[in-house]
């Protein structure tokens, strides 16, 4: 039977109610700017009620100054979200198999799965991967799905697929997920595939303003292709897909960008400390290393199951249960939690402290 749908976090996975903080949604710890939501309050009477660009161009051109003029408002595709964009990429160019890094984000293989596709996983080993397996799984493949930063596992390096974009067979399709990029610290020195498209015209690129600037009520992502490959994904577009409001919020956001920069110094500061405050102080619970705004915290004890039912239960506190993350090592003993302010990192840290053994 096709599996219609995959889990994710959210506060609509479980009775909202009970949910005082959310550790489960890997977005900006300081949710929407203060900018973006009084531009959206003063401009919300009309905006409400007329139709959205349905061409995007303030957006388009928005998001070719935020990317340095690399790139023409042809090579972008905008999406109510990230997730609309990978169901187009796979109505464009998927019709008989993929290839999938596993353990990554469901949505790839729903998507393709939708459309009939067979999958097939190529595993991660921590951060490396298998060039030579994944050359050979993708031989009858029609897309190849990269996630870097990798939803749950962290930052890979850039270079391993640089060498896989070049040995690659070109009438392959690579979607490769950025959603989680801009969060990576600066010192990683974090590199772009979006260099590459005008070069690669089988590279589409993915990124989320959801996730960047705390928009994932409004629903706003866009891909970055070659000009070719981006009017071939259009043709998949519906109609006033975008929001006015969405598309408003992304264009106030990529003006406002000191509201990302503050929340990579607290994402930066806060992942060290509660990494260091678990590894030192508690023996049943230890936290993975991770260079962006989420990270593992694997539990000795008790099941990840048993762990997100009590923190949500008695604390309110919800976090990613990864019990369900195909090709994850200890995934029945993991949760994924996103890094969130100070006061909040600290009623996690506390949480966990009272059952500690
Ligand atoms: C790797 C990855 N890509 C894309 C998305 C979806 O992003 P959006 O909210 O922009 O649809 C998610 C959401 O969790 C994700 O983890």
């Amino acid at each position: 039977m096709i599996q219609y749908s995959c889990t994710h976090g959210g506060i609509y996975t479980v009775n909202p109610s009970l949910v005082r903080i959310d550790f489960s949604s890997n977005i900006n710890p300081l949710g929407i700017s203060r900018k973006v939501l009084n531009v959206l309050r003063k401009k919300l009477p009309r905006i409400s009620s007329i139709y959205p660009d349905n061409e995007h161009t303030a957006l388009r051109k928005k998001i070719v100054d935020y990317l340095d003029g690399q790139i023409s408002p042809e090579s972008i595709n905008i999406g109510n979200g990230a997730t609309e964009l990978i169901y187009n990429f796979v109505r464009t160019f998927v019709r008989n198999q993929v290839v999938i890094q596993s353990p990554t984000f469901c949505e790839y293989e729903t998507a393709a799965r939708k459309v009939g596709a067979k999958i097939k996983h190529v595993a991660i080993n921590t951060r490396q991967l298998d060039i030579e397996r994944v050359l050979e799984k993708s031989k009858n493949s029609d897309a190849i799905f990269f996630c870097n930063p990798n939803n749950p596992t962290g930052l890979f390096s850039y270079g391993i697929f640089e060498k896989l974009v070049e040995k690659i067979d070109k009438s392959k399709m690579i979607l490769i997920d950025e959603s989680f990029i801009e969060f990576v610290d600066e010192d990683k020195h974090p590199r772009s595939f979006i260099e590459k498209v005008n070069e690669f015209q089988n590279i589409v690129v993915l990124r989320s303003l959801t996730k960047s600037f705390g928009l994932a009520g409004l629903r706003l992502g866009y891909c970055v292709s070659h000009p070719n490959i981006a009017s071939r994904i259009l043709c998949n577009k519906i109609t006033w897909n975008v929001n006015g409001l969405a598309q408003l919020a992304g264009v106030t956001a990529l003006d406002n960008l000191s509201h990302l920069r503050a929340a990579k110094k607290i994402i930066k500061s806060e992942r060290e400390l509660m990494y260091s405050r678990i590894n030192n102080n508690l023996s049943s619970f230890s936290a993975s290393k991770s260079d962006v705004n989420f990270y593992l915290i694997k539990s000795h004890h008790v099941s990840s199951k048993k762990l997100g039912d009590f923190l949500l239960e008695k604390k309110g506190i919800l976090v990613r249960d990864c019990s369900n993350f195909t090709g994850l090592k200890d995934k029945n003993m993991s949760i994924r939690v996103a890094v969130k302010t100070h006061s909040e990192n600290l009623e996690l840290f506390d949480s966990l402290e009272s059952i500690d053994k």
